[in-house]
């Protein structure tokens, strides 16, 4: 399972690359907001620090909402680095600016997903990865992990290409989940990879060994 990091803020990134687990970063439109990151120029810098620091897929969103937009974005996008994924909405124009990319040998990756038929369109035309969102289904009383299980069994019917992106995971136990139902990749806070290192009797027997160590230093 492939771990990418859901931020844009470079502390982060540099923590998580630290670590030596990274495979990848995706950011949003909110998350360049959140760190105050404004303008073509300035989100395109940034995208030039992220794949600076991690060597892995970086998902870059188009912002457009046409297909001829969202091609010459994607496009300009692309040239940036050869690490970035053009990240586009699963939308119609959006469906038709990934066939477009698939085409030409940009890779994508497909977000916003909320079902499996989503999912399988955003597949048929090529996606690299898709993103179905677990957390925000959560919190409207749906089951984001039912909606793995699906988008699996469907690839794994048809062979398809293109990975699944568990996203908008909130705690380490939604990357368990992803794992144990075969989602090729997460994406998540900093504090939900964190977490699954976590467990107290870690702690405790650790205190202990440096407890008994220092005995035999007096
Ligand atoms: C996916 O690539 C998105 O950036 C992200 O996972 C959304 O997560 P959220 O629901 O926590 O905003």
């Amino acid at each position: 399972m492939k771990f990418f990091i859901d931020t844009a803020n470079l502390d982060q990134i540099r923590e998580a690359q630290s670590l030596g687990i990274l495979d990848g970063v995706t950011t949003n439109p909110s998350l360049m907001a959140k760190e105050g990151i404004f303008g073509d120029a300035a989100v395109k810098a940034h995208y030039q620090a992220i794949c600076d620091i991690v060597d892995g897929d970086v998902s870059a969103e188009v912002i457009a909402t046409d297909f001829e937009g969202m091609v010459k974005e994607g496009e300009a996008l692309a040239e940036l680095h050869e690490n970035i994924v053009v990240k586009v909405p699963m939308i119609p124009e959006g469906v038709k600016a990934i066939r477009h990319f698939t085409d030409h040998g940009i890779r994508t990756n497909c977000t916003l997903i909320f079902s499996a038929g989503q999912a399988l369109i955003a597949a048929k035309a090529g996606a690299s990865y898709v993103s179905p969102f677990i957390g925000r289904l959560d919190d409207i009383s749906s089951d984001g992990m039912d909606l793995i299980e699906g988008i699996r069994t469907i690839f794994d019917n048809y062979d398809f290409g293109t990975e699944i992106l568990a996203a908008s995971v909130r705690g380490p136990m939604h990357i368990l989940e992803c794992a144990r139902l075969g989602a090729d990749v997460m994406t998540g806070p900093l504090s939900a990879i964190m977490g699954l290192m976590k467990h107290p009797l870690t702690d405790i027997g650790l205190a202990q060994f440096l407890a008994d160590h220092a005995k035999g230093q007096h």
